[in-house]
C-alpha cells in the first residue's frame, strides 16, 4: 500500500523503497503523508478540451475527500481528448487514452483511482483502463454543460448547432444570424448538454455501478457537482483502504444488460453501444447484437431529451436523472446490482421522490415510445451488423427500396454531395464507403448531409448508410456501423451507384440487391487513411469492427475469439 506500491522487483528492493521515499520528499511530503494508501486521480485538463475546463476544481474537490478519509491524493496527467479538435477523429484515439491510462495506472503507485472525464470517448477509454487494470476505481463524470439561449429559445450543442446550420444552408437563416447562435450554444463548461455520446456514457457508468449514484446527471456547473466530487474522492480512499472492490466485481453479464436498457430507455447515443461492447468485453462480458435487439423491443424510451425528444440534461437532472429511469422501470432493470456508491442501485433510489417532471422522465405506463431507441440490423449489405437510430429517424422512411447514390469516401462525399449536377433524388439512398474504423478511424461521417439542390426542394431526410459513425447529438435515417467495414473487401466495398438496396427495420435487415456473381465480379473501392505513424500502424493493425467495440484486439482477454471473429 502507499508510495511503496509495485516497486520493481529486481536489484535490492530496500534500496528501491529508499530511493522513491527520497524522491517523493523532495516534493514536500512528510513522512506521514507518505504512509497514507493513495489514491491517484486522472488529470484530463487541456486548452483543447473545453468540456474538462472545469476538471481542475473537481481534482481539488477529490482531493478534499481523499485527505478527509486519510489517503494521500496523487494526480498523473493522461491524454485529454476534446471532441472537436482532434483529427481524423476522436475516436482514432480513444484506445490510445485506454492504453495509457491503463499503463499508467499498473506503472505507479496507487491503491485506488478517480477518474475524471467526461468528454465523448473519455468515460469509455478511461473504463476500459479501468477494467484491465482491475485497481479499485470511481468514475467521476465531469458534467454537462446549461443551455443557452437565443430569441427565447434554449440552445444545447450539438443538436441544436445542426438544425441552425440546416437552415443557413437551406438559406432561411443569415450568416450575421448564425454567428450570433454560435456564442450561445456551448455556453458553459461541460459536455453537451444533449443526451449525445458523453450524456450516454456517463449515465451508463452510474448505472454500471462504476460511478456513484447521480453523477451522471448534475450540470459542471452546480456546487453539487463539487460536492460529489469530494464524495467520489472519500469513497475512493475507502476503497483504497480495504482493498476494493475493483472495477470488474461491478461489471458483469446482469450490469451489462442494465446498462444495454439504459441506454435504450434514455434513447442514448448510437456510439454508446461501441463503447460499452468495448467495455464489457475488458472484463469477459460479451454484448450480443441480436440480444440488444430483443431488449430494444421489451424497453421502452421513457427520458425525452434532445437529439430525440425535448429536454436538455439539466432537466432530466431535474427529473432524477438515472434514478428516476430505474424507479419507473423496476421490474426491467435488475436493481440489486451493486454500486461503488455501497450497496445497490435499489439503495439510492430517492424513496421521498423529491425529483421528479414527468415531462422529461415519464412514467412506464405512458412513454415516450413504447420500443427503445436503438436497432441492430443484419442482411447482405451488414453480414455482422449495422445500428439505426430509430427513436431519431423518420418511420415512413423504414420500409422501404431505394437506388445507392454511392461516395468512395468522406472526402468524396464533401466534393460531390452538393454539386448541382448530381443525380440524386430524394427517394434514393445515400452510401458512403471508407468510413470505418480501419479505413479512417471511424469518424462522426455518417451523419451524410441532405444534398443541397434536394434541400432547396424542402427534403429533410432520407436514408443514408456507412461504416462510419455519427455524433449522438445527431438524427436522421442514418444507418452505421456497417459491418464488415469497406476496408475489408465486404459487401459495402461492392456497392456502386444504381444498385438497389432494400432497408426493412420491421424484420432488421439491410439487403444488397445484387447477385453473387456481379459482386464477384466487382473490385472492392478501399480507401485508406493517409496518416504515417507508428500508432496508425497499430490502430491498422488491431483495430477490430463494431460489433467488437472498436477495441484492440491484443486489450481483450479472449484474443483467440477475437481473431476468429474477424477472419470469419
Ligand atoms: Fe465534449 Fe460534446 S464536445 S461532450
Ligand atoms: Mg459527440
Amino acid at each position: 500500500m502507499g508510495i511503496t506500491n509495485g516497486l520493481t522487483d529486481y536489484g535490492d528492493p530496500e534500496f528501491a523503497a529508499y530511493l522513491r521515499g527520497a524522491f517523493a520528499s523532495s516534493m514536500g511530503y512528510s513522512e506521514e503523508a507518505l504512509d497514507r494508501p493513495i489514491v491517484g486521480i486522472t488529470w484530463t485538463a487541456s486548452d483543447y478540451n473545453n468540456c474538462h475546463r472545469l476538471a481542475p476544481e473537481l481534482i481539488e474537490a477529490v482531493k478534499r475527500g481523499a485527505l478527509m478519509e486519510g489517503a494521500l491524493p496523487m494526480v498523473f496527467p493522461t491524454i485529454s481528448l476534446g471532441e472537436g479538435f482532434l483529427n481524423p477523429t476522436s475516436m482514432y484515439f480513444r484506445n490510445m487514452l485506454a492504453m495509457e491510462t491503463e499503463e499508467m495506472i499498473k506503472g505507479q503507485p496507487m491503491d485506488s483511482v478517480v477518474m475524471v472525464g467526461g468528454c465523448d470517448k473519455t468515460i469509455p477509454g478511461q473504463t476500459m483502463a479501468a477494467l484491465s487494470a482491475d485497481v479499485p476505481t470511481v468514475v467521476l463524470p465531469v458534467g454537462p454543460m446549461m443551455t443557452g439561449s437565443f430569441e427565447g429559445e434554449r440552445l444545447g450543442a450539438c443538436t441544436d448547432c445542426r438544425r441552425y446550420w440546416g437552415q443557413y444552408r437551406a438559406g432561411t437563416m443569415t450568416r450575421a444570424r448564425l454567428d450570433l447562435v454560435k456564442q450561445r450554444l456551448a455556453s458553459t463548461a461541460g459536455t453537451c448538454p444533449v443526451m449525445g455520446t458523453a450524456s450516454t456514457m456517463a449515465s451508463i457508468v452510474e448505472t454500471l455501478g462504476l460511478a456513484l449514484p447521480g453523477s451522471a446527471t448534475i450540470p459542471a456547473v452546480a456546487a453539487d457537482r463539487l460536492r460529489i466530487a469530494e464524495e467520489s474522492g472519500r469513497r475512493a480512499a475507502q476503497l483504497a483502504r480495504d482493498g476494493g472492490p475493483s472495477p470488474r466485481t461491478f461489471v458483469t453479464e446482469r450490469s451489462v444488460e442494465n446498462a444495454l436498457r439504459m441506454l435504450l430507455a434514455i434513447s442514448g447515443s448510437t456510439n454508446a453501444l461501441i463503447h460499452l461492447t468495448a467495455m464489457a468485453r475488458r472484463a469477459g462480458v460479451r454484448v450480443d447484437l441480436e440480444r440488444f435487439n430483443e431488449l430494444s423491443d421489451e424497453t421502452p424510451v421513457i427520458v425525452s431529451l434532445k437529439p430525440t425528444g425535448d429536454g436538455y440534461m439539466e432537466d432530466f437532472h431535474r427529473a432524477g436523472g438515472v434514478r428516476a429511469v430505474l424507479r419507473e422501470l423496476p421490474d426491467l432493470f435488475d436493481l440489486d446490482a451493486p454500486t461503488i456508491g455501497g450497496g445497490t442501485l435499489r439503495d439510492h433510489i430517492d424513496p421521498e421522490d423529491t425529483y421528479r417532471d414527468h415531462a422529461v422522465v415519464r412514467p412506464a405506463s405512458d412513454p415516450v415510445n413504447p420500443v427503445g431507441g436503438l436497432v441492430t440490423l443484419f442482411g447482405s449489405l451488414a453480414p455482422t451488423g449495422a445500428i439505426l437510430k430509430r427513436a431519431a429517424a423518420t418511420p415512413e422512411l423504414f420500409e422501404r427500396t431505394g437506388r445507392a447514390v454511392v461516395f468512395t469516401s468522406p472526402e468524396d462525399l464533401a466534393e460531390r454531395i452538393d454539386d448541382p449536377d448530381l443525380d440524386v433524388t430524394a427517394d434514393d439512398f445515400l452510401v458512403m464507403q471508407n468510413g470505418g474504423p480501419i479505413a479512417s478511424g471511424m469518424p462522426e461521417a455518417g451523419y451524410l448531409p441532405i444534398p443541397k439542390k434536394l434541400l432547396a426542394q424542402g427534403v429533410t431526410d432520407m436514408v443514408r448508410l456507412s461504416d462510419a459513425r455519427m455524433s449522438g447529438t445527431a438524427y436522421g435515417t442514418v444507418v452505421l456501423h456497417i459491418s464488415p467495414e469497406t476496408a475489408l473487401g465486404g459487401p459495402l466495398s461492392k456497392v456502386r451507384t444504381g444498385d438497389l438496396i432494400r432497408l426493412s427495420v420491421r424484420e432488421r435487415r439491410l439487403d444488397l440487391l445484387v447477385d453473387e456473381e456481379t459482386l464477384a465480379s466487382r473490385e472492392p473501392e478501399i480507401r485508406l487513411l493517409a496518416r504515417k505513424s507508428a500508432f496508425a500502424k497499430l490502430h491498422r493493425a488491431e483495430v477490430m469492427q463494431a460489433p467488437d467495440g472498436c477495441d484492440f484486439r491484443s486489450a481483450v482477454e479472449d484474443e483467440a475469439d477475437a481473431d476468429a471473429e474477424s477472419a470469419a
